[in-house]
């Protein structure tokens, strides 16, 4: 699989209330950064559910997409972004564990919340999925609060199953805990 920025990977047309919404996925280019960085800090602000709950600035959010790139160039790591209407609402990715469990890829994905329940969480993830395999990924394992019902739905459809819940895990910014759930899909 040879990477190239911004390189275009499926695009379709979604009609909601009477209005037409562009959603197209591709691989990003550095010059995202400051569009990455604000969909990230939006979504942290929308949700609770996601494990990184801080803020990122834009030093910390060109390092880690010049380190995302250069890991899809040596095929470690998919990183897709969703531009939806022209900006980028929401992305996904499954990063190879290495050593023993390179065949292991972990999955991420947010999306901002006027664009969910449209059906583009499922695509994107159903893209991640064949994405992945084509770096030699073979397993996904990914990881949610024990109470993201959205989530646990979409995982299970797409025929995640469940491996186990551990207490404690994860712990909002109001201090209380929550169950970190484990699932894994079996792609090859
Ligand atoms: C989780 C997420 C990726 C799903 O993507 P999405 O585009 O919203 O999901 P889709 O529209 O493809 O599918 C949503 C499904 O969940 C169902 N759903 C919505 N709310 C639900 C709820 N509270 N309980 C159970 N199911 C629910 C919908 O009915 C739909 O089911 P269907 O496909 O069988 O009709 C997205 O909502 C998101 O990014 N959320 C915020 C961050 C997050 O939770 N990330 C995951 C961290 S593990």
């Amino acid at each position: 699989m040879k990477f190239s920025p911004g390189k275009p990977l499926e695009e379709f047309m979604i009609e909601k209330k009477g209005k037409t919404i562009h959603v197209k996925f591709r691989y990003p280019r550095m010059s995202d950064t400051e569009e990455i960085m604000r969909y990230i800090n939006a979504v942290t602000r929308e949700t609770e559910f996601l494990r990184n709950n801080k803020r990122v600035t834009r030093k910390e959010e060109a390092k880690w997409l010049r380190d995302t790139i250069n890991a899809m160039k040596t095929g470690k790591k998919i990183y897709i972004v969703a531009e939806i209407n022209g900006r980028i609402s929401g992305s996904g990715s499954v990063e190879s564990m290495g050593g023993a469990g390179s065949h292991v890829g972990i999955l991420g994905i947010a999306l901002r919340e006027k664009y969910t329940n449209m059906g583009i969480g499922t695509r994107l993830i159903e893209l991640l999925m064949n994405e992945a395999i084509k770096i030699g990924i073979e397993v996904i394992k990914l990881s949610h609060y024990e109470n993201n019902k959205r989530a646990r739905h979409v995982y299970e459809k797409l025929g995640f199953r469940h491996a186990g819940v551990i207490p404690k895990a994860r712990k909002s910014r109001n201090g209380k805990y929550h169950g970190e759930a484990i699932m894994y899909r079996i792609l090859v």
